[in-house]
C-alpha cells in the first residue's frame, strides 16, 4: 500500500479564483504528486454560491470534490447539481430534506490498488447565518456508523466555520477518526496546521483562493462603504491575482495523517509552502 497525498483548497472566491484554479492547478498537482483534490466552491461564483456551470468548470480542472458552506444555495441552479452530481457536496448537517449530500466516498485508483476517499462538509454554529443541526452531534452519528480504515482509506472535512474555538473542539472530536479537518469560511489561513496526537491533521482556515488586497474577496469600496454608514452598498468581487491557499496533507495505509503542509501560490499572499 502506499500514502495518499491529497490537497485541500479554501474558498474559491469569484473569477480570479477560479482562474487561478484553473491555471495553476495541473502544475500543483505535478509538482506536489497529488492523488487528489478537494476544493471549497461556495464563493466560486461572483463571490456568492456555485453556479451549475462553474461546478462542472472547477471539476473539469483537476477538483475531484467540491465543498460548500452558508451560501450553498446562493446560485438557484445548483440544487439540481446537488442532486445529481456525486462530487459536489453541501454541509452534511443542513435541516433534513435539504437537497444533495454531505458526505460522499470517491474511488481512487493506485498502484494498482483501489483506496476508497471519504469527503464530508459540516457547518459551524457560532457567529453564522444559517439555521443547521449541530455538528458535533452530526460528528458523533457519523462516527458511530463509520470507522476509518474500514470504510474508506481517508476522511477529509470542511469545517465551514467563522469561530476558531468551534473549529478547534471539532478538530478534537475527530482527532484519531479522520484524516484531515480543516476550516474554511473566514477565507484567512490560520498559522496553526498541525498533526493533533492521534493522527488527524488540523488548520483552523485553509484561506481563500481569491484576491488578498481586499476584504474576503470583495472589492474594498463598497465593504468600506458598508462598515462606515448604516445601510448595505453594493459589494463587487476584487479584481486581480488569486493567491490560491490550501493545505495538503499526507495519509498513511491506516487513514491517519503522517504530515500537513501549508500552500499558498500566487498573488499577494504568496508563500513557499510546502
Ligand atoms: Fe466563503
Ligand atoms: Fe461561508
Amino acid at each position: 500500500m502506499s500514502d495518499l497525498k491529497i490537497l485541500f483548497l479554501g474558498d474559491i472566491f469569484g473569477r480570479p479564483g477560479r482562474k487561478a484554479v484553473k491555471e495553476n492547478l495541473a502544475t500543483i498537482r505535478a509538482e506536489h504528486n497529488l492523488d487528489f483534490v478537494v476544493a471549497n466552491g461556495e464563493n466560486a461564483t461572483s463571490g456568492r454560491g456555485l453556479s451549475a456551470a462553474h461546478a462542472q468548470d472547477l471539476l473539469q480542472c483537476g477538483i475531484d470534490v467540491i465543498t460548500l458552506g452558508d451560501h450553498a444555495f446562493d446560485q438557484r441552479d445548483i440544487t439540481q447539481t446537488l442532486s445529481s452530481e456525486q462530487r459536489v457536496l453541501r454541509p452534511a448537517n443542513f435541516t433534513k430534506g435539504t437537497a444533495g449530500r454531505g458526505f460522499n466516498t470517491f474511488t481512487y485508483q493506485k498502484d494498482n490498488i483501489t483506496k476508497k476517499i471519504g469527503v464530508m462538509n459540516l457547518h459551524g454554529t457560532v457567529f453564522m447565518r444559517m439555521n443547521v443541526l449541530c455538528p458535533f452531534a452530526a460528528s458523533r452519528v457519523h462516527m458511530a456508523e463509520h470507522t476509518l480504515g474500514e470504510d474508506y482509506d481517508a476522511l477529509i472535512i470542511d469545517a465551514h466555520t467563522e469561530a476558531t474555538s468551534e473549529i478547534a473542539a471539532l478538530g478534537h472530536i475527530w482527532d484519531g477518526h479522520a484524516s484531515l479537518v480543516v476550516g474554511t469560511h473566514t477565507h484567512i489561513p490560520t498559522a496553526d496546521t498541525r498533526v493533533q496526537p492521534n493522527g488527524t491533521a488540523f488548520q483552523s482556515d485553509a484561506g481563500m483562493c481569491g484576491v488578498f488586497n481586499s476584504s474576503l474577496g470583495m472589492d474594498f469600496d463598497g465593504v468600506v462603504k458598508r462598515f462606515e454608514n448604516s445601510r448595505p452598498y453594493p459589494m463587487q468581487p476584487a479584481t486581480g491575482t488569486a493567491t490560491m491557499c490550501g493545505v495538503i496533507v499526507t495519509v498513511g495505509d491506516n487513514g491517519l495523517a503522517t504530515s500537513v503542509t501549508p500552500l499558498r501560490v500566487g498573488g499577494d499572499l504568496q508563500a513557499t509552502g510546502a
